[in-house]
C-alpha cells in the first residue's frame, strides 16, 4: 500500500501509543502482558492496512486477543487511529514484516491467521516475497497451534491458484475454496477489508479459502 508520508506523524503515534504490541528484550511479543483475556484465543492478521478488517473482528469477538501486523508504519498509524476512535481494546498493533513472524511470535500461540489481499508479487523473481510462498507456510507452521486455521482471500486468481499449490505441497488441508465469496454461504459471516470493498465494486470476484493441517 503506497501513501504520502503522513503529517504529525510523532504526535499522531504518540497519541495512539499504548496500542502498540509490546514485546520483550528480544523484540518477541509479550502475549500475557498484551492482553487482559490472556486465555482467550489469539488472531493474527497480517498486512491489516487501515484496520477495517480488524477492528469490525475486534467488534464481533469482544474476548479474543488480536494481533495486527503491518510492515507500513503510516497505514499501520491509520488502523490505530481507527481502533482508538471505535474503542477497541483487544487489539495489539505491531509495525513489522512478517518475514520475521516466527522470530517475533512465540511458537505454537496463534489460533487463527487472516491473509487478507495480501500484495500479489506477480512477476516470478518476486514470487518468495508473496505471503501464501512455501517460505511464507513453514513459517506459519512454527506459530499456529495444532488446530489452527488460515482464512485466505484475494480478487487475485493468480495469486489464489498459486496459492491453492502451495498450501497443498506443504501439507495444509483445504476447505470452503471458493471463487465467488459475495455469492457463497461464507459470506455471512464475511468482513469486508479496505480492498475487498474497492474490487467488488469494480466487479472483481473474491476467491476464499481455509486451511489447516490434519
Ligand atoms: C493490498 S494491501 C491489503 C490491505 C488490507 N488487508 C485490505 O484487505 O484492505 C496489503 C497490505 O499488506 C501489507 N504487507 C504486505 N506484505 C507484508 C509483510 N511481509 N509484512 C507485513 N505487512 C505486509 C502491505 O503494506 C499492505 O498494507
Amino acid at each position: 500500500m503506497r501513501m504520502r508520508p503522513k503529517k504529525n506523524r510523532e504526535i499522531r503515534l504518540e497519541k495512539v501509543s499504548s496500542l502498540f504490541a509490546k514485546t520483550n528484550e528480544n523484540k518477541m511479543v509479550n502475549i500475557i502482558s498484551n492482553f487482559e483475556n490472556k486465555n482467550q484465543k489469539l488472531f493474527l492478521e497480517i498486512g491489516c492496512g487501515k484496520g477495517a478488517f480488524v477492528t469490525e473482528l475486534s467488534r464481533r469477538n469482544p474476548d479474543a486477543c488480536i494481533l495486527a501486523v503491518e510492515r507500513v508504519q503510516d497505514v499501520l498509524m491509520m488502523a490505530m487511529e481507527k481502533a482508538e476512535r471505535e474503542g477497541c481494546t483487544n487489539i495489539a498493533f505491531l509495525n513489522e514484516n512478517a518475514d520475521n513472524v516466527d522470530a517475533f511470535l512465540p511458537p505454537k500461540s496463534i489460533d487463527r491467521l487472516y491473509l487478507n489481499f495480501s500484495d500479489p508479487w506477480p512477476r516470478k523473481k518476486n514470487a518468495k516475497r508473496r505471503l501464501t510462498s512455501p517460505l511464507f507456510l513453514e513459517r506459519y507452521k512454527k506459530i499456529l497451534k495444532d488446530d489452527a486455521r488460515i482464512y485466505f482471500k484475494t480478487d487475485n486468481i493468480g495469486l489464489f491458484e498459486y496459492s491453492l499449490e502451495t498450501f497443498k505441497e506443504a501439507n495444509f488441508i483445504l476447505e470452503n475454496i471458493c471463487y465467488d465469496l459475495h455469492s457463497s454461504e461464507m459470506n455471512e459471516n464475511n468482513i469486508m477489508t479496505e480492498y475487498e470493498k474497492n474490487f467488488s465494486a469494480q466487479g472483481f470476484k473474491i476467491n476464499y479459502l481455509e486451511a489447516f493441517l490434519g
